[in-house]
């Protein structure tokens, strides 16, 4: 088995690995955040806030005083982990993308026997320290540390689905991806997450979730009713005003502007809308993050990797773009870019 120096990794769910990283680079920014070759596990280096983990949408968890290698045996893994005393503990192994050749309670057992004999107790119903071990099957690699985060399986909040909602739209967002578009935009920045096209609220209530204070804006007032309506059924504090997106005062403190405009290809008037959105947010001399979520007629299937955007909108400078299949006929794109105030 191949060593590797890094201790901290960072384990990505699966159902967008590329958004997922955009992420984590953002929710991480004090590390430094490399791929590696499998496709939902990430080497970090330095330090950050690793409990972030647990209010993203695309991180199961980080690994802390781990490390990641090729799969190669138990008793080559358990060589390679550092077993010590510790406290009311659990060993949770699972799987990504596939299978490795060997039983995860096996593991759990085996990397159990060596953190007993050295001394540690176990807490198999809620305990305080977790150990993780991932198996990778995308690259064949195995990583392990202790876990910062919640771990594999459904989010807590995921059980909000849109459709739950008091007040429901075709047009909601899915709650994940709303939460990512709010980190990859807002990421480490204390300032307002602002959507000024907010509809039925998804991008708000997940701004609100986040603790972030948050600012909708929508010029239908039954849209305006009803994502009131569901940001107090989330038990959440956001600001909502009926208003026009080209046209509302921003609060000074910007970290980011989230928006899903209306949005049809061929459509003069829906790219003017998006144009006159951020001339206002240029004329206030703001300079803040701008995601975009547009639907596309086909999605992609890359879901590893950014996609190329050719849309040119002035006052906006693109960063990266990630394609997001929806059904077969209907994809979106997620736009991240930023605004710099006109001098
Ligand atoms: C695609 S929906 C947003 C859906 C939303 N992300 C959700 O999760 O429900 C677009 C919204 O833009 C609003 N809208 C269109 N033009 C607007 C304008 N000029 N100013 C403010 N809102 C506008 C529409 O009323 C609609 O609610």
């Amino acid at each position: 088995m191949q060593p590797s120096d890094a201790n901290t990794i960072i384990a990505l769910r699966g159902w967008h690995p590329a958004i997922s990283r955009a992420e984590a680079v953002s929710m991480f920014s004090e590390a430094n955040i490399h791929r590696t070759d499998a496709r939902r596990l990430l080497i970090a280096e330095g330090e950050s806030r690793w409990e972030r983990a647990s209010i993203m949408s695309g991180c199961e968890c980080v690994l802390t005083e781990g490390g990641i290698a090729k799969w190669e045996s138990i008793t080559a893994l358990l060589e390679l982990i550092d077993a010590k005393k510790m406290d009311d503990m659990a060993v949770n192994c699972w799987r990504h993308e596939g299978k490795i050749p060997v039983a995860t309670k096996d593991i759990e057992r085996q990397i159990g026997g060596a953190f007993h004999d050295a001394g540690s107790t176990f807490n198999l119903e809620n305990p305080k320290h977790r150990f993780g071990v991932v198996l990778d099957a995308s690259a064949g690699y195995v990583a392990w540390g202790w876990m910062v985060g919640q771990g594999p399986g459904k989010h807590g909040w995921s059980a909000m689905r849109a459709n739950k909602r008091p007040f429901f739209r075709p047009v909601s967002l899915e709650p994940r991806l709303a939460r990512s578009a709010v980190n990859i935009a807002a990421g480490t920045d204390d300032g307002y997450v602002i959507d000024p096209m907010c509809g039925t609220g998804g991008i708000l209530i997940e701004a609100a979730l986040t603790n972030r204070p948050t600012l909708g804006i929508d010029f239908d007032p039954v849209m305006v009713d009803g994502s009131k309506q569901n940001i107090e059924w989330a038990g959440v504090d956001a600001e909502v005003k009926r208003g026009d997106a080209t046209r509302f005062d921003l609060p000074d403190n910007v970290a980011a502007v989230v928006v899903d405009p209306p949005y049809g290809r061929n459509s003069r008037g829906d790219e003017k809308l998006l144009e006159d959105t951020i001339s206002n947010i240029v004329r206030q001399k703001i300079a803040c993050k701008f995601v975009i979520i547009l639907p596309t007629e086909a999605g992609t299937d890359n879901l590893d990797e950014a996609i190329d955007c050719d849309i040119a909108i002035p006052g906006l400078v693109i960063e990266e773009a990630y394609g997001i299949p929806v059904h077969k006929s209907l994809g979106r794109v997620m736009i991240i870019a930023s605004i710099s105030p006109r001098d």
